[in-house]
C-alpha cells in the first residue's frame, strides 16, 4: 500500500535503499527483485546488474564498514557477480550449443538459451515465463567491468573470466535475434535497447578478457541501430519497424556503453520525444504508450533513471525534481515501489494484475539501486561522469 507524500529525508532514503538491497540479498548472492510477489522471488541480471552497478558505485562514495574488510556494498556486489558466473558456466554446455547454432544459421533451441532469472540456488522458473531476454547478461557485463575497475580486482578471476567468455560469445552469435525486451514484452520484436545493451556489453567483455575481439561485431550493431533502429522521425525507436520509444532507450546513453553521447543529436531527439510521449507531468515516466501491465502506471525506477540522464547533462534542477516526485512515494517503511497507479494509460487493467499477481511489487530492489545512483550522481555535481 502506499503512502504518498510522505518524505523521506535523502540520507533516510539513501541509508533505506542500502538496507532493503543488502536484506534481500541471497546467501548464493542472487538479490530478490522483490520480496513480497512471488513471482518477483528470483534473481534477474538485469535487475541485479543495476544494483551491482549502484552498490559498487555506493562503496566507494558512501562505504559501510564490513568484517571482509571491505565496503559492504562491494562485498555484496562481488557476491552477486559471483552468482552470476555460476548461472551462466554451470550452463556452459547449452551456452555453447546455441552459439554453434546460430553460428550454423540454425533456429534457436529456447532451453539452450540463458534465463532472465533464475532462483538464488540457480533453479530455473516456470517454462511459461518470458526468459529469453538477451539484455540481462549484456547488463551483466557492463556492471562487472564497473566493479572490476572502482574495485581494482585483478587479475580477473579465472571463474569470472569463463563466465566473460561465454556470454559474450553468446551474446556476439545470438545479436539479431528477436527476443523479450526488458520489460518482457514483444518476444518476436528485435529491440533497440537490447541492442544497446549488447554493444556495451561486448565491449565491456574486450575490456576484461582483452583476448576477445569484437570490434567487427560491435561496428555491425551499431550501424544496425542507427539503419533500422530508428522511427521515420529520426527517433531511437522502441524496436526495429516500430513508430515509437520506449523509457527502456534510456539505456542507450548510459555511462561506458560508449555508443551515443548524452548530448548526441539522436539521443537528445529520443529523450524529447519519451519527455512528450512519456513523462507524466508531475508523475514520473511511463514504459511505453501501449503498457497495460498494472494499467500502464508511472514507474519510479524511470523516473530516476531520467534523472539520471539530467546529472549526465548536468542538469540537476530537473534530476532534483524526478528525486523529489520519488521521494513522495515512500511507504511508511521507507519503501519504493516499482510504479504508481494515479496516472495510468490503461486503468481498466489495473484491477486484473492485482488479482492475478498481488499489490504492485514494493519494495523493488531496483527501483532503490536507481535512487542510490542518483544520490551519488548528484553528490559528484561536476565531476566527471563515471
Ligand atoms: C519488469 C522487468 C523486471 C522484473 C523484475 C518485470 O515486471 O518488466 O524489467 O526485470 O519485473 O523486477
Amino acid at each position: 500500500m502506499l503512502t504518498e507524500n510522505l518524505f523521506l529525508a535523502p540520507e533516510s532514503l539513501h541509508s533505506r535503499s542500502q538496507q532493503v538491497i543488502l536484506d534481500n540479498q541471497q546467501s548464493g548472492g542472487g538479490y530478490l527483485a522483490c520480496p513480497m510477489m512471488p513471482d518477483y522471488q528470483f534473481s534477474w541480471f538485469r535487475d541485479g546488474s543495476f544494483i551491482a552497478y549502484a552498490l559498487t558505485l555506493d562503496g566507494r562514495d558512501a562505504p559501510i564498514p564490513h568484517p571482509a574488510g571491505i565496503a559492504a556494498q562491494w562485498d555484496s556486489a562481488g557476491k552477486f557477480h559471483q552468482w552470476c558466473a555460476r548461472m551462466i558456466n554451470e550452463r556452459a554446455e547449452a551456452v555453447e550449443r546455441s552459439i554453434e547454432r546460430a553460428n550454423r544459421g540454425e533456429p534457436l533451441v529456447i532451453a539452450d538459451t540463458l534465463n532472465a532469472r533464475y532462483r538464488d540456488e540457480g533453479a530455473a522458473g516456470p517454462a511459461e515465463w518470458p526468459e529469453f531476454q538477451l539484455d540481462g547478461p549484456a547488463l551483466w557485463l557492463w556492471a562487472l567491468e564497473k566493479y572490476v575497475e572502482v574495485c581494482r580486482v585483478k587479475p580477473l578471476p579465472l571463474y569470472w573470466q569463463q563466465a566473460v567468455d561465454l556470454a559474450a560469445r553468446y551474446l556476439a552469435a545470438l545479436w539479431r535475434t528477436p527476443c523479450y525486451d526488458c520489460w518482457e514484452e514483444r518476444g518476436g520484436d528485435v529491440h533497440i535497447s537490447t541492442m544497446a545493451a549488447i554493444y556495451a556489453g561486448l565491449g565491456a567483455a574486450e575490456r576484461l578478457v582483452p583476448t576477445l575481439n569484437f570490434e567487427t561485431k560491435r561496428a555491425e550493431i551499431k550501424d544496425f541501430i542507427l539503419t533500422q533502429g530508428l522511427t521515420p522521425t529520426s527517433e531511437l525507436a522502441k524496436s526495429v519497424g516500430l513508430d515509437m520509444v520506449d523509457a527502456n532507450l534510456l539505456l542507450a546513453a548510459l555511462p561506458d556503453f560508449g555508443l551515443l553521447a548524452v548530448d548526441d543529436p539522436l539521443m537528445k531527439r529520443t529523450i524529447a520525444r519519451i519527455e512528450r510521449d512519456l513523462l507524466a507531468d508531475g508523475h514520473g515516466v511511463h514504459r511505453h504508450t501501449e503498457d497495460t501491465y498494472y494499467g500502464g502506471g508511472a514507474w519510479i525506477l524511470l523516473g530516476l533513471w531520467l534523472a539520471w540522464y539530467y546529472t549526465q547533462q548536468g542538469d540537476t534542477n530537473k534530476a532534483r525534481m524526478l528525486v523529489h516526485w520519488t521521494e513522495s512515494h515512500v511507504d511508511a517503511q521507507g519503501n519504493l515501489p516499482e510504479q504508481v497507479n494515479n496516472a495510468m494509460f490503461a486503468p481498466s487493467f489495473y484491477q486484473g494484475w492485482v488479482a492475478q499477481r498481488g499489490e504492485i511489487a514494493n519494495p523493488l530492489l531496483w527501483t532503490h539501486a536507481k535512487y542510490i545512483i542518483v544520490q551519488n550522481r548528484l553528490k559528484q555535481g561536476s565531476l566527471p561522469v563515471v
